[in-house]
């Protein structure tokens, strides 16, 4: 076993690195990169190979106060960070109050926490700040490793106890409407054939099972197995319950915002040869989450279809087909020390006040995207990539 590989907790860990030739003067998503990355010799340190020292730009920190609803989306709270919680408690304090009689809502697209006191202790924090909080579990929220013993007999019951918690707290996991904006949490887990593209052989990659601590930090019933797409199909159909209330909220709204912790398209990852870890979309997406989520929006008209996403830690704002996909992750300290994937200053992110912002903010896989051809059959490394692997494989 590889050491660094040893230490992996999350396959955002792999960090990807800006694409080569950027050179941005707009507002960014995500902080911009200076350089590209110099790979270090642990996990950890790969995920600081960004330079720290370009600068960056704040957004406004009370975006359009007049508006009535306001509606601010964020991922990968990792709030077992103290760092992150600190974030978490001033969060009001940047948002600022919305316009006369207005709701600030907030998104949280999973991931914020891996054990239940500091999940609490995280969504009664956010719960205070916000007129309405809304919640998806990620899979770092259901990892048992650090509750006590007996705790949980598996991830579903801490599943469970975490929507109850919710409950508690006045946090909700089901469809509602604020103003006019329907707002759709969506269950979801990922599954390896979401990965279409062709894999690269020119390396060793190493196994999902080294690289992901999913495989040993949860803990399923037997017939909820890894290798297939049982965990993916079984999420997916607990929405199913919300078929009725997702109506209701469609006909009560005139735009939709979806929100998923997982990723719902390849193409909301970059392509393999520019990973650290080339197998990274085997465990980030869920087919059936896509499916459903093109379900509730079609029909819609240009503008009012968003789906908002976390776990891969790479910030996205990017429109395909109609809907508009948005990534915005806290992410690890360490990530944003890096100016690496993660955000601080500009989250979280208002993607609506009354209307979805009609602007496409600039981040930098998105933007690399909107402006070159994916090249999937593509499998010669990326340069930072094959120095990368020349050097640690
Ligand atoms: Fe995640």
């Amino acid at each position: 076993m590889t050491p660094h590989l040893a230490v992996s907790s999350h396959p955002a860990h792999h960090p990807l690195d800006a694409p080569p030739h950027r050179r941005r003067r707009r507002r960014r998503l995500c902080p911009p990169r200076a350089a590209r990355p110099s790979p270090s010799p642990t996990l950890r340190c790969r995920a600081a190979a960004a330079s720290a020292t370009a600068a960056v730009p704040q957004p406004p920190r009370a975006p359009d106060a007049a508006a009535r609803t306001r509606v601010f989306v964020v991922s990968d709270l990792h709030t077992d960070y103290q760092e992150n919680m600190d974030w978490v408690r001033r969060l009001a304090v940047g948002v600022g109050p919305p316009g006369a009689g207005g709701v600030n809502a907030l998104v949280v697209a999973g991931d914020v926490a891996e054990t239940t006191d500091n999940f609490a202790r995280t969504m009664g924090a956010l719960r205070d700040q916000f007129d309405a909080v809304f919640y998806v579990p990620g899979n770092h929220d259901l990892w048992l490793r650090r509750e006590e013993d007996g705790r949980y007999m598996d991830s579903l019951e801490k599943l469970n106890a975490l929507l109850d918690a919710c409950s508690e707290l006045g946090v909700d996991t089901g469809p509602k409407t604020i103003g006019d904006l329907g707002i759709i949490p969506l269950f979801s887990w990922y599954h390896k054939s979401f990965d279409k593209e062709k894999d690269l052989t020119s390396v060793r990659v190493p196994s999902l099972e080294m690289a992901c601590k999913d495989f040993h930090a949860c803990k399923w019933p037997s017939e909820l197995g890894s290798d297939d797409e049982a965990l993916a199909l079984y999420f997916d159909q607990l929405n199913d319950k919300y078929n009725d209330a997702i109506e209701e909220v469609k006909k009560n709204s005139k735009q939709i915002l979806t929100f998923s912790h997982f990723v719902p398209r390849q193409e909301l990852c970059p392509e393999k040869r520019m990973l650290y870890y080339p197998n990274l979309p085997k465990v980030i997406g869920s087919d059936y989450l896509e499916r459903r989520l093109r379900a509730i929006h079609n029909n819609a008209e240009g503008g009012a279809a968003c789906h908002v996403f976390g776990h891969t830690h790479f910030c996205w704002d990017s429109m395909i087909d109609g809907i508009r996909y948005v990534q915005a992750p806290l992410a690890y300290p360490r990530e944003r020390k890096r100016r690496m994937n993660g955000g601080e200053g500009w989250l979280p992110f208002c993607v609506y006040r009354d209307g979805f912002n009609p602007e496409i903010y600039p981040a930098i896989w998105s933007d690399y995207y909107n402006k070159n051809k994916r090249e999937p059959e593509n499998t010669q490394l990326a340069p930072w990539v094959a120095k990368y692997f020349r050097k640690y494989y």
